[in-house]
């Protein structure tokens, strides 16, 4: 890309708040000085000589070669999404399943062992058992919640821990920090899938884990639209992640990419409503059984006190109390 012709906004990202990052971050705005993000809808690119071909496909100068590499469009989700959650890099797939196939396959190898929480995802579950197992991985399943059992199944093969927090299908909380805390005295990685949480409610990272995973199908998109993922961590063990997306190819679809991170500034906004409102609703529902309770216990005492005429006691007593 050429980017004399584009500026990119001036972002720290520790001075913007999440819902102006969902917005701004990594559009690099074109000559045509367009306000929404421009989609690259390229497999491949052009070069001004034979030259600066070679000098990119020798990777000696930066730039697109192919978008199964690099795509603008792609690059833009993955910064918006790195700075979203507080990662240094974030690299696109094409699905959820995708995203944490790559990390594995980046970062594993036969006769390591994984670390999972026994809530995850069904097809999780398969791609660690059956597809994983097939490559001499082999994952051992604990209670999300029971530290000491990720402490036990812990070997010194173990190079990953891995959970969602909420769980997908049963909302199981998991606590991050101590996950990550257990996963680091063992000298493994902490991945936490945070597809239900999205940045907007949840940043990983800023909690200890090492690598977030997203299915951006889920809330990130938040429109029921695309088919979308990511990975996000460290510049190195991205690096990695990247190699294999971009040599196995499950990378982000640039049909999907059309609706993908558009409305991340309403998913964010509408996922903190749905929480506050969920928050709400709970708090709500907790003062009401408090009352209940005070009111039949009130109740109950009126009625077991002695009352001189019985026929009017507790009808009028009730209603003053
Ligand atoms: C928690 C979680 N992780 C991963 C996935 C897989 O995502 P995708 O369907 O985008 O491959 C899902 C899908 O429902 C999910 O709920």
């Amino acid at each position: 890309m050429h980017e004399d012709n584009l500026s990119r906004a001036d972002l720290s990202r520790d001075e913007l708040g999440l819902e102006t990052l969902a917005i701004r971050a990594g559009h690099l705005r074109g000559s045509e000085q367009e306000h929404g993000e421009p989609i690259y809808t390229t497999s491949s690119f052009v070069y001004g000589s034979a030259a600066e071909a070679a000098a990119k496909f020798g990777g000696d100068e930066a730039g697109n070669i192919y978008s199964r590499f690099t795509n603008p469009t792609v690059r833009f989700f993955e910064e918006r999404l790195a700075a979203m959650e507080g990662g240094e890099r974030c690299v696109a797939t094409s699905s959820g399943m995708a995203a944490i196939m790559s990390t594995v396959l980046a970062l594993l190898e036969s006769g390591d062992e994984i670390v999972a929480s026994r809530s995850i995802f069904g097809s999780s579950v398969s791609l660690f058992t059956k597809y994983f197992g097939k490559l001499g991985i082999t994952t051992r399943f604990v209670e999300l919640g029971d530290l000491d059992a990720w402490r036990e199944a812990i070997t010194p093969a173990t190079k990953l821990l891995f959970a969602e927090t909420p769980s997908n299908p049963l909302s199981e909380i998991g606590d991050i920090a101590a996950l990550a805390e257990i996963a680091h005295e063992h000298n493994a990685w902490l991945a936490i899938d945070n597809c239900f949480c999205t940045p907007a409610l949840q940043r990983p990272l800023t909690l200890g884990a090492d690598i977030v995973i997203h299915s951006a199908t889920k809330y990130l998109d938040g429109q029921g639209r695309t088919l979308g993922g990511a990975v996000v961590g460290s510049h190195a063990l991205m690096e990695e992640v990247f190699g294999v997306v971009r040599t196995c190819g499950p990378c982000l679809s640039l049909s999907m990419l059309g609706y993908s991170s558009r409305g991340w500034r309403r998913s964010t906004s509408a996922c903190r409503r749905t929480a506050r409102g969920h928050w709400i609703w709970r708090v709500g529902l907790k003062c009401i059984r408090a009352w209940s309770v005070c009111i039949t216990r009130g109740l109950k005492v009126i009625r077991s006190m002695p009352w001189p005429n019985s026929s009017k006691r507790p009808s009028v007593l009730c209603w003053a109390w």
